[in-house]
Order: structure tokens, then sequence, then C-alpha cells
């Protein structure tokens, strides 16, 4: 059968070039980067270059950059770790409601804990407004987190504004662009954040690697207590080879990234404007234009996502109706139910995320097999109603 993966907001295929950097880090360079002996200095000159090459990536110094296990341990890093670091009491941070799992249960932790946590609103288009941050600040405020990019509906938030409002009141400021590194330029004097995490396995990396950028001279306390690796901001001996390919695939984004963005840019809006053509009653989620280029969140009337989902799934087609971390859920995404979208408007909604791997092909198979199946879908809910009112009667 036929496979087609428009799933790579969820996870993306390792580079080839990505994996050819690892091998030799599990054949040769097996080294513990901490040993004074050869080995480890070969393993230490590895993951310097990594880290070099993912302070490139985002416009920052290599001792900027501390490797992590992922976005979710990049973002609880930032978020617990300057929250336990500013004395006081009674702290207060601002968040937004469309941020993912990783950043909001963060939150709700800590609201548990009796910090003060407010998630500013986002409009019909999934944008949060600079001046609602503006107006929750408060004395007690100690940390902003607002995501760069969406993963559901990718809308990219207006971060360079909200960052001078934080860095005009003193506020430490971290995003979570864990869907924007390598699909879209960072750079993180411009963005004006102190912390902003990303995860290796969003743009070619392998899964389980990731990297928070902790701007220079700002105390962060380690979530992890053991030995001084990374300046004591991350106990626990580095996963060199997937450090390895973090690095390769930030150099390889650097590399790739505007002859990549042209062309992803260019087969997602054909295939979004084909969907809206072929198919009635059909629309977009998310902002139209502030987006990164591989999203395309489509809300089909009168389908159940699940359904088509599934029926997608059988084609050899994977997408998904929101986060992976949240599929199964019978709640109505809080993503699109921050946009304002009733429950089954949320639940007819899937989302399709492209890659540099997308062929025009696939995306041609995608849009061949779509009309037949949302009309399917479209008739079977029809009869169920006429069924269920005539029962009713
Ligand atoms: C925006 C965002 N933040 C954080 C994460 C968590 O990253 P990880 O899966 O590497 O822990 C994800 C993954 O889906 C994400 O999309």
């Amino acid at each position: 059968m036929r496979r087609v993966y428009l799933d790579n907001n969820a996870t993306t295929e390792v580079a080839p070039e990505v994996m050819g950097a690892m091998l030799p880090c599990y054949r040769e360079f097996y080294g513990n980067a901490s040993s004074v002996h050869w080995y480890g200095q070969e393993a230490k000159a590895l993951m310097d270059k990594a880290r070099q090459q993912v302070a490139t990536l985002l416009n920052a110094e290599p001792n900027e950059i501390v490797f992590t296990s992922g976005g979710t341990e990049s973002d609880n890093l930032a978020i617990r770790g300057i929250v336990d670091s500013v004395p006081g009491t009674g702290k207060h941070i601002i968040t937004s409601q469309i941020e993912h799992h990783a950043v909001l249960h963060t939150g709700q932790m800590l609201q548990k804990l009796g910090i003060k946590v407010t998630y500013v609103p986002v409009d019909a288009e999934g944008l949060v407004d600079p001046a609602e941050i503006e107006k929750s600040i408060t004395p007690e405020t100690v940390l902003i987190s607002i995501m760069h990019s969406n993963n559901e509906i990718g809308a990219i938030q207006p971060v360079q504004e909200i960052g001078a409002i934080a860095r005009a009141r003193d506020i430490y400021f971290h995003t979570d662009a864990v869907q924007a590194a390598g699909k879209v330029p960072l750079d993180v004097e411009q963005l004006g954040v102190d912390l902003l995490s990303i995860a290796g396995h969003k743009f070619h990396a392998p899964k389980g690697v990731g990297a928070l950028y902790i701007k220079k001279g700002t105390k962060i306390r380690s979530l992890l207590y053991g030995g001084a690796h990374e300046r004591n901001r991350r106990a626990g001996t580095e996963n060199i080879p997937h450090i390895v390919g973090l690095g390769k695939a930030s150099e390889l984004a650097m590399t790739e990234m505007e002859n990549n963005t042209g062309r992803i840019l260019e087969l997602r809006n054909y295939f979004e404007g084909e969907t809206f053509r072929r198919i009635p009653h059909t629309s977009l989620n998310g902002p139209r234009t502030r987006r990164i280029p591989n999203t395309a969140n489509i809300r089909f009337e009168q389908v159940e996502s699940e359904a088509l989902l599934i029926n997608l799934d059988l084609a050899g087609v994977a997408c998904s109706t929101g986060s992976a971390c949240a599929s199964g859920s019978i709640e109505p995404s809080h993503v699109l139910t921050a946009l304002g979208l009733p429950p089954e408007q949320a639940f007819s909604s899937i989302r399709f995320s492209l890659s540099k791997f997308t062929t025009r092909e696939e995306i041609e198979y995608v849009l061949n097999l779509l009309p037949e199946m949302v009309g399917r879908l479209r008739e079977m809910s029809h009869q169920h109603n006429k069924s269920f009112v005539m029962r009713g009667e």
C-alpha cells in the first residue's frame, strides 16, 4: 500500500546526513565527554561542535546552549528553573491558553505550589495580543512564556513585540520554539528572548534530544541533581550521538531552510487551495499568513475528524487531529477551543503537516482521495441524523 506521511508536527524522519553523523558516535567515538582520556576528549570535541551548530541556528553563543532530552524538558527547565531561582514569594507567571501541554501542565503544577499563573486568550486566528500580556503584568511577574509557533495550527506569535515588553519591565521571557526550529529563521537577539526551547525530532534529528537557549547571565536552577554537566544546568552524562544528530540537523536547517521553506510553502498552499476548491464547506483553522510553512489545519464541516483520520490511515495517509500527545483524548482540542470553535467544529478538524521529504505526487494522492472520503462520511452522518430524527419522532 502507498504510504504518505503528513504528520511532521508530531515527529519527522531522521535525515540521512544526521544518521551519517551519528553512527560513528556508537562505533568509534563512544567516550564519555567528561573523561580526561582520549576517548573522552574526542566525544567532548564532537559535543562542542554540535553546541556551535545549534548556537549558530539560533544566533546564540555556544555556552548559552544546554542540551536536554527534548522539548518537554527544555520547557520544564525554562519555567521551573526560572521560578525556582527568583527569590521571594507570591510569584506570578504569564503564558497563553494555546501552549503545548509541556508548558500548560507545568503552569498547573506551579499553581498547586502557590504560584499565580495567567493564561492569556488568543484571537479567532490563534494570535496573542501583546497588549493583553502587558495588561496582565503585576509587580510579582517573574516570567512570560509564550510559544513561538503553535503545533496544531502553526500560528506564529508576535514574539519580538512580547520580548520588547518583557525587556522593558525586566521580566524573564521564554519562548517554546519547538515547532519553529528548522522551519523559520530564529534569532534570539532579534526576538529578545532570555530562554528558547527546541526539540531535535521536529526537524529531522532523533527523538529524545533537544536544547534550551539560556541567555548569558541568566540564573537558573537545574531540574536534576547530579554531576556538573552542562555548566551545572543539566546533570547527567550527555547523549553524544543524539547531540551530534541535533547539531547536524541544525547545520542542515541553516543551509537548506530557504530552499525548503519555499518548496514546502508552495506545496502546502497548493494542498490547501485544492482542498477548498474540490470540497465544499471546508475552511482553515488559524492564521492564513502568520503561520509556519508546513502546517494546514483544515475543518471539514459535518465530518467527524476521527472517522476521516481512520479512513485516511486505511488508505496509507498519516495525519492528525491535533497534538500527538493529546490524541485519543475525548476533549476537544484546547487550541481550537481557544480560537472560539464550538466542540462540533473542533471535532471536524484535521492537521496536515508537511516536511522537506513531502512530494507533489504524495499531495496529489491525498487530494484525489479526500473528496470521495469526505463526501461518504458526510452522507453517513446525514443518514445517521435522519434515522435519529425519525426514531425520535
Ligand atoms: C510546541 C511544542 N512544545 C513542546 C513539545 C514537546 O517536545 P518533546 O516531544 O520533544 O518533548 C512539542 C511536541 O509535540 C511541541 O509541539
